[in-house]
């Protein structure tokens, strides 16, 4: 999978912080690549995410594998982040002031006691803080209150500026990111990819070929059955509030029973988000946006007198199992980088650690194993 031997380049077939992160690292270490993205790169699921770096408070039962992958994501992304902003310029807006999850009810307070447990178990560090406690942290704490859990390592970053600063650092280490450029096919000839097919019928030979098209990742022809990632969009409904910068209604990224909300260093405070599957429907629904405002008015009545700033929608790539689709597939030099779900603000530079060395030396890390496309087709047959 070497493309140190070829002078083809590596093609990557989208333009969001999956696609952008991977890419830099590659350019970084030598290698030619060329990055397709169909309209502007950094305006899908990276542009409409929350930018939660959250493996301890955002699992749930049946995601192990998963949860270790999160952990090792985290630990990378102040490095990640601290180069980000030396080499692009621009800040990226890394906060660690940490999440406060809490319970409104007591059945609320049952459910978080049970999945705090279960967090517990897996080595995620989380306190628990009296109402009090939780006040002082967060003044702005409604009256309705009856648990409140501290995760002192599940931090945020402003993913928009996050894709933004990829974009600069993937061109200045020589990339080529050809926007406006949608990929139609695979091309596969035997069992190798051999490179590209544009929507204008120009062939792009390429050593490899990465997808990462979020959630459109299935939807490339020259996927058979058996390389096609199982990757479907999971709609996420937003919206913005604006706060006075220097008096911030919250500094902590809470969770709720029904929303999360992050605060973002510029004033405006994130409420997400839905959860539909609804395919690839665009429409803001009041619905949608009612129970957002709902939710976060229950937890920080004081959100009432805030302007609205901005309201979006999003497509999470939802995999099969809810775990990314990672590494080589059953044709050589085709690479999986998809389905990264709610976590692939989290998850961009794992991903690029684990996929360069497959990329430039064919070394398929042991890491991989859990997240590989053909965990699919065995527990199919299994079944
Ligand atoms: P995308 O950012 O969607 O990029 C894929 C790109 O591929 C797009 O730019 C698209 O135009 C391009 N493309 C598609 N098809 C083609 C083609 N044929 N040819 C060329 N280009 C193509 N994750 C977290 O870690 N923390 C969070 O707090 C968080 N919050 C979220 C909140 C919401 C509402 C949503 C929707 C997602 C959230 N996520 C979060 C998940 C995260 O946003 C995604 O997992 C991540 O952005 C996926 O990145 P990506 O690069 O794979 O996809
Ligand atoms: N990770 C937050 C979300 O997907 O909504």
């Amino acid at each position: 999978m070497s493309s140190s031997a070829s002078s083809l380049p590596i093609a990557i077939v989208g333009g969001g912080i999956i696609g952008l992160s991977l890419g830099w690292r590659l350019a970084e270490a030598g290698a030619r690549v060329v990055l397709f993205e169909r309209g502007e790169a950094g305006l899908g699921a990276s542009h409409a995410a929350a930018g939660m770096l959250a493996p301890g408070i955002e699992t749930e039962p049946g995601e192990d594998p998963l949860i270790a992958l999160g952990r090792e994501s985290l630990a990378l992304w102040p490095a990640f982040a601290a180069e980000l902003e030396a080499k692009s310029g621009l800040a990226v807006g890394l906060r660690t002031e940490g999440t406060i999850e809490i319970a409104l009810t007591r059945d609320d307070a049952a459910r978080l006691a049970r999945r705090v447990a279960f967090q517990q178990s897996r080595g995620a560090e989380l306190h628990w803080l009296s109402p009090a406690s939780a006040r002082e942290r967060e003044p702005h704490l409604g009256p309705q209150l009856a648990g409140a859990v501290f995760s002192p390592h599940d931090h945020q970053v402003d993913n928009r500026r996050v894709v933004a600063a990829l974009r600069r650092v993937f061109l200045a280490a020589g990339g080529e990111l050809r926007e406006h450029t949608p990929v139609a096919a695979i091309e596969i000839g035997g069992s190798r990819v051999s490179g590209v097919r544009l929507r204008t019928g120009e062939i792009v030979p390429a050593s490899s070929v990465v997808l990462a098209a979020g959630a459109w990742s299935a939807e490339l022809d020259g996927l058979t059955p058996a390389i096609r990632p199982p990757v479907r969009p999971i709609k996420g409904q937003m919206l913005s509030l604006k706060m006075d910068p220097a008096h911030p209604l919250l500094r902590h990224v809470l969770w709720t029973p029904k929303v999360y909300l992050v605060p973002r260093q510029d004033g405006r405070l994130l409420i997400g988000a839905t959860t539909e599957e609804r395919g690839f429907e665009v429409s803001l629904t009041a619905g949608g946006i009612f129970s957002l405002l709902e939710g976060a008015w229950r937890a920080i009545p004081a959100i009432e007198e805030l302007p609205i700033d901005e309201m979006w929608v999003g497509f999470r790539p939802g995999s099969r199992d809810d775990a990314p689709i990672l590494g080589p597939t059953a044709i050589e030099g085709l690479v999986m980088a998809t389905g990264h779900h709610r976590n692939g603000i989290l998850l961009a530079p794992i991903t690029a650690a684990l996929l360069v060395p497959l990329l430039l030396e064919g070394r398929v890390d042991p890491r991989l194993a859990p997240f590989r496309l053909e965990r699919f087709a065995s527990r199919e047959r299994v079944a």
